[in-house]
């Protein structure tokens, strides 16, 4: 298994170009079952996600190739096996997403139940009640959803909590029931209001695009969309930002849309950060000291993201100050805080609330990847260490960050990958 050696306290300075959002990717993949013609998605950026999903549309007879850098080749006409296998599904909770598209097409489609995240579980109960409240009948068998939606009309579906992946799945089979669909409570990540504007591209009628209650009116057929483009992924940016935050320096992102960073931008201003929004870019100085503490928590979209609550721990492990990190969105997203405070971090946990040490001086040492964003909140901590760090089992970040060792070192940092 790949590792990263890191030797820390280099600042970065220079440009990086964000890649596209994986969490965008992913749901537009699986929304391509809706497509029978060829689909040719840009800006795809390249992680082993993309390519679990790919192999989950060829598991189903579709047929996906990767063309230049960031292209996928989608055609979904030959696609009719409404099947997704334990095997593919357990590597990525994502697949799920697959299920709403299968039913809309085909009526009827068995997908496994997805594994728990490095994390703990993750139910998808929103995503099966929502289904059964369009009428879709579903059993639960060997581990396996079996789902019949011959009967399926619009209906008010409201989630107890707001869930991007159940938005996503709902949306993708309600654009063709038959009647309307309100969905309260819904997501308005990026992700899924890129994933509501590719449907409506193809015919869908969803309003409240951006807002937490989405409106569908059922169609009874789909055009077929031909190319579709990526929106630049937020989390990979927010992850820059916090890493030039942490070390110091002055980086410079393209390709990224700040109205999607905006409560990023809003804490690390907060914190004595300076941040520079234009266009398509953000530029970020920081001297690497003088980090003012806070006390924030992650919320659904526009709020703080929790894909970034562990890189934001790791830097107000630097603040001159204490600092508090709520988790509202898993009670349990907290496998980082053994491995940063093996790197000289003082984090303690109250329930969801991480009470965090600050003016900490970190060491380098050798410590393990749990999940994605824990993983980027390893490598920063890294890149502040006094020495050198060893960071095993990095296909973590390999599932989420595209060439993020080429993109560091070019910044400056020193980081090899070692096999
Ligand atoms: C998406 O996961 C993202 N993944 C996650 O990013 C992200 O952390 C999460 O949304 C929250 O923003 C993708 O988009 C591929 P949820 P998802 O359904 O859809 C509970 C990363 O690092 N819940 O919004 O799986 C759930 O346990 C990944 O890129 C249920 O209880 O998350 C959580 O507490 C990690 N039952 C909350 O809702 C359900 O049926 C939000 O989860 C579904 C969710």
């Amino acid at each position: 298994m790949d590792c990263f050696e890191i030797v820390g306290k280099n600042h970065l300075e220079g440009n990086i170009v964000v890649s596209g959002a994986k969490n965008a990717v992913l749901p537009i993949m699986a929304a391509s079952i809706l497509n029978n013609s060829p689909l040719k998605i840009k800006n795809v950026p390249t992680l082993s996600d993309s390519k679990t999903m790919a192999a989950i549309l060829e598991s189903m007879g579709s047929k996906v190739s990767f063309s230049n850098d960031d292209i996928i080749n989608i055609d979904n006409s030959g696609l009719n096996i409404p099947f997704a296998s334990y095997d593919l599904v357990r590597t990525m909770r994502a697949s799920f997403y697959v299920l709403g598209p299968l039913l809309a097409k085909f009526k009827q489609a068995k997908v496994s139940l997805p594994g728990g995240c490095a994390w703990g579980p993750r139910p998808v109960d929103f995503h099966i009640n929502a289904f059964e409240q369009l009428g879709v009948k579903i059993d639960l068998e060997n581990g396996y959803v079996v789902a019949d939606a011959s009967n399926i009309k619009g209906g008010k579906i409201h989630f107890p909590k707001i869930s991007v992946g159940a938005t996503g799945n709902v949306l993708m089979l309600a654009v063709l029931a038959d009647g309307v669909t309100v969905i309260t409570n819904a997501a308005a990540e990026p992700e899924i209001q890129q994933l509501c504007q590719m449907l409506n591209n193809m015919g869908a009628d969803i309003s409240g695009v951006g807002t937490n209650t989405l409106t569908i009116k059922g169609v009874t057929s789909l055009k077929n969309l031909e190319e579709i483009s990526i929106i630049p992924d937020r989390i990979e940016a927010g992850t820059f930002m916090i890493a030039t935050a942490a070390v110091g320096g002055k980086v410079i992102l393209e390709n990224v849309n700040p109205l999607h960073l905006k409560e990023v931008t809003k804490q690390l201003t907060n914190v004595g950060i300076t941040v520079i929004e234009k266009s398509n870019i953000i530029e970020v100085h920081s001297e690497g000291n003088n980090i003012k503490f806070s006390n924030i928590e992650t919320n659904e979209y526009p709020g703080f993201p929790t894909d970034l609550q562990a890189q934001w721990m790791l830097l107000m492990c630097l603040a001159n100050g204490d600092s508090t990190l709520k988790e509202n969105i898993y009670f349990d997203r907290f496998t980082h805080i053994l491995e940063l405070n093996r790197l000289g971090c003082k984090i303690s946990l109250e329930g969801s609330l991480a009470k965090i040490k600050g003016n900490r001086n970190l060491i380098g040492a050798n410590v393990m990847s749990t999940d994605i964003r824990a993983s980027a909140a390893l490598i920063i901590a890294a890149l502040c260490a006094e020495g050198k760090t060893s960071i095993s089992r990095v296909y973590h970040i390999d599932r989420g960050y595209d060439k993020i060792e080429e993109k560091l070192t070019k910044l400056g940092a020193q980081i090899i990958r070692k096999k």
